[in-house]
């Protein structure tokens, strides 16, 4: 992963943790309406993929530990990792795209109310990503790949030649003339793997995406309304296609690009749709980016506008994130694809503790707290979710008090420790398992590996019942925290 240049280490800053009576008296064990429900406390765990569901998509055993384990620390919302919207094979990514994937996302509920006593409401990611070829070899990508044109043929000094001649010719070239034959595209397919791109409209699938989103949004998050979830978080955020519908490197001509507001005209349709499909006893939030930190990207500016127009659509909550693109990742060995978190954007999205001087806490709190003000100047309660770096409860109350945010989300540090809530609340501080940002998790999930947190997967490994992951050296759950 990218790191700033400065290479400061930071480490936690724990501060002081309240007594029991004073984190009842709190902002953040305080409740708070989302849309029709309620949140017990204004403490989040935002999505976060384990990459445990089955090669098809189902929720398995594994899937079902892993809530169970952030519901027994009763958060006041959980959402459930992101979740594939179309029925097409994606790995073991949890999918809802058929209605074959709603008995396992009900047990998904069942185990979570369970667990949580009923107490952490659970809302459910919804994604839809475009296609990435992981790199692959030269010798690979011009025997097989690349599409042979008159441009190389002309480059070749042979209009007539064949394109086994080309390509053979292709695979002797050094690296410097390769740039100079292949275009932008091809040189990037090579390099880095192909990616399909929301301006690709020359494929016939790329440029229906406004007329088929909608409708798979919608049927998607009629599925988890039946499964029992309280809501849906759309992913506008990150790499993904909603993002990149959003992002001001989005130039698509069709009148769903260029200027500000049709990049968010197809998120609103989307939500329209989803709306019109859920009702409104029913939680639709989103997740989005308070800037994509690229240099074509949208920024903090451009946020505010998608903020006010997702609260003017009637969103029930907004969750901020930054970052997290492909465009600056780094290029992938031959045999993996890129991934979207190895750049600066990257960076931004999950800082880790070497960093600059402003350090990996709260680097999102600025722009989220100005999306705020937008939207409540604007006229709207929508409340606002905030997360990057958050570990303390001094750091989450001053997030509260401090108007930068309505609830505060922690992520990698209900991974190091889910009970962090129970804890805290219970005037136990002390006990928490600080995360220290090391990104060993996000390293894991970047190789598609079953994600855990260092500081507790190598602990008690003959404890009876303990699940170890594929490798059999981790466990797959924390050990479990009983309070004294
Ligand atoms: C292993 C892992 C998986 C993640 N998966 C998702 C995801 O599915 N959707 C999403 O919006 N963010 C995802 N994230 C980002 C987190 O939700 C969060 O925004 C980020 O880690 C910063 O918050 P934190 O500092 O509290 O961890 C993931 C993060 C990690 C570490
Ligand atoms: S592995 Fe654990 S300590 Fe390291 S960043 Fe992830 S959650 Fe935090």
């Amino acid at each position: 992963m990218w790191r700033p240049p400065e290479r400061i280490r930071h480490q936690p800053r724990p501060g002081r943790w309240p007594t029991a009576a004073e984190a009842a008296a709190s902002r953040l064990f305080s409740p708070i309406t989302v849309g029709p429900v309620t949140l017990r406390q204004r403490t989040w765990v935002p999505a976060m993929v384990p990459w445990r569901a089955s090669d098809e998509g189902f929720v398995t055993p594994e899937v079902l530990d892993w809530y169970a384990c952030f519901a027994r620390g009763r958060p006041g919302a959980i959402v459930v990792e992101a979740t594939g919207i179309r029925d097409v094979p994606s790995g073991p990514l949890l999918r809802v795209g058929h209605d074959r994937f709603v008995p396992g996302l009900r047990d998904l509920v069942r185990v979570v109310r369970d667990a949580s006593r009923g107490e952490s409401r659970l809302f459910i990611q919804l994604i839809d990503f475009l296609s990435i070829r992981r790199r692959p070899s030269a010798a690979r990508f011009f025997a097989q790949f690349l599409t042979i044109t008159s441009r190389h043929r002309a480059a070749f000094g042979r209009v007539d030649a064949s394109d086994g001649e080309v390509r053979s010719w292709l695979a002797t070239l050094p690296m410097v003339e390769v740039a100079r034959v292949l275009d932008a595209n091809e040189l990037e397919s090579l390099e880095f793997g192909s990616r399909e791109r929301i301006t690709d409209l020359h494929l016939d699938h790329i440029r229906r995406l406004p007329a088929q989103l909608p409708r798979l949004f919608a049927e998607a998050a009629g599925r988890a309304r039946s499964a029992g979830f309280d809501g849906i978080e759309l992913h506008f955020a990150h790499a993904y296609t909603m993002a990149s519908f959003l992002s001001g490197s989005n130039a698509r001509d069709d009148g769903y690009g260029g200027d500000i507001a049709n990049r968010a005209r197809l998120p609103l349709e989307v939500f329209s749709q989803v709306r019109a499909e859920v009702g409104h006893d029913f939680v639709a939030g989103c997740r989005f980016l308070a800037d994509e930190c690229i240099p074509a990207g949208s920024d903090a500016h451009d946020a505010l506008y998608f903020g006010v127009e997702f609260a003017r659509a009637g969103m029930d909550y907004l969750s901020l994130s930054r970052g997290g693109k492909f465009d600056d990742a780094k290029q992938p060995k031959v045999g993996d694809a890129a991934y979207p978190y190895t750049g600066r954007s990257g960076y931004e999205c999950m800082p880790s503790y070497y960093s600059d001087s402003q350090g990996p806490f709260g680097r999102n709190l600025d722009p989220t707290a100005k999306i705020r003000a937008a939207v409540r100047t604007a006229g709207y309660t929508t409340p606002l979710i905030a997360a990057g770096g958050i570990h303390s409860f001094e750091q989450a109350e001053a997030v509260l008090a401090g108007g930068q945010a309505d609830i505060v989300g922690f992520a990698r540090q209900a991974l190091a420790d889910p009970d962090w809530f129970r804890k805290v609340a219970a005037g136990r501080g002390a006990d928490v398992r600080l995360c220290l940002y090391t990104n060993y998790c996000e390293a894991l999930d970047q190789r598609h590996r079953q994600v855990t947190c260092e500081l507790w997967d190598r602990e008690a490994l003959e404890e009876p019942g303990v699940k170890l992951s594929a490798d059999g050296k981790r466990r797959l759950t924390p050990p479990t925290w009983t309070a004294p």
